[in-house]
């Protein structure tokens, strides 16, 4: 089940922020464990060529790249650099992303425009430079990563405004894509992340507040999921493995949500 023998895997933001799993890192290191052949790009390239030594390590394939996914040239070269390696590119994974605070009126303008560059650009340039290459192979699986701070804000959360416009654009630009491609043999579907747990938020929050008050902060925002936890980069890296894998075979333009129940749930 859910075996990638044979399959080269594309993944941007491959490595992570601080120590623990991001969610590309999980998911290069899955995919890896699944058989794929792992072609992972990153802006930090310490952080990508941990992801690949993770991966060495436990006898899989990967080679890692130094790419900003805003760059266009560099995200083609990266392409170009993964054909030349791996001959093909069967699963695209445009994991890129991440929050700035504010509202319409107190965001700054080129704050707004590196956003949507870093959380929606990031995603256009993955698909620009990798569907001609599906195209000519006849067979793809796109896999974009979006947040629920796309469809829902959180009542008393902080103000993220052009993070949730990138994120629930990403579900537009999923959904047209996918049509756009599917008589290609090219699939394309969005994985919506809920409040996940990283090592790195503990580690800041720790900071920020002290152990006693992280510690309840945290236990605060385990009880605000109704599953009764956070999620973790393993759950979402499960999630793109599975609509990236071949048992998804007749699932393209959908959103697959995997948030414990959060959005799903009101304040009582
Ligand atoms: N962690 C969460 O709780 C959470 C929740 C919802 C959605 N997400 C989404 O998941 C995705 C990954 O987030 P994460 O928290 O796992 O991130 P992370 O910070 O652990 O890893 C992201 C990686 O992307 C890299 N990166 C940043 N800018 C880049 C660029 N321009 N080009 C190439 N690489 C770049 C970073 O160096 C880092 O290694 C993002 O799209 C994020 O919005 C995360």
């Amino acid at each position: 089940m859910l075996r990638l023998d044979g399959k080269v895997a594309f993944i941007s933001g491959a490595g992570t922020v601080g120590a623990g799993w991001g969610n590309g890192k999980a998911t290069a290191v899955l995919m890896a464990r699944q058989g794929a052949r792992v072609f992972g790009t990153d802006i930090n390239a310490t952080a990508v060529e941990d992801t690949r030594s993770i991966i060495a390590t436990e006898g899989g394939v990967c080679h890692a790249l130094q790419c900003d996914a805003t760059d266009s040239e560099a995200v083609k070269r990266a392409v170009d650099a993964c054909l030349e390696r791996f001959g093909r590119i069967d699963i695209l994974v445009n994991n890129v992303g991440g929050s700035a605070p504010g509202s319409p009126v107190d965001m700054a303008e080129d704050v707004w425009d590196r956003q949507l560059d870093h959380n929606l650009k990031t995603a256009f340039l993955g698909c620009k430079h990798v569907l001609p290459v599906m195209e000519k192979q006849g067979s793809g699986a796109i896999v974009n990563i979006s947040s629920v701070a796309g469809f829902a804000h959180q009542v008393g959360g902080r103000v993220h405004v052009a993070y949730s416009t990138a994120k629930s654009g990403l579900l537009g630009f999923t959904r047209s894509t996918a049509i756009a491609y599917v008589q290609k043999g090219i699939r394309c579907n969005l994985v919506v992340v809920g409040t996940m747990h990283t090592p790195l938020v503990e580690e800041r929050l720790m900071k920020q507040l002290g152990p006693e008050a992280a510690k309840d902060l945290v236990a605060k925002r385990n009880a605000a999921v109704p599953i009764g936890r956070m999620g973790d980069a393993w759950d979402t890296a499960h999630a793109v493995l599975f609509l990236a894998s071949d048992e998804a075979r007749y699932i393209t333009a959908t959103d697959l949500v995997v948030d414990g129940g959060l959005t799903a749930a009101r304040p009582g």
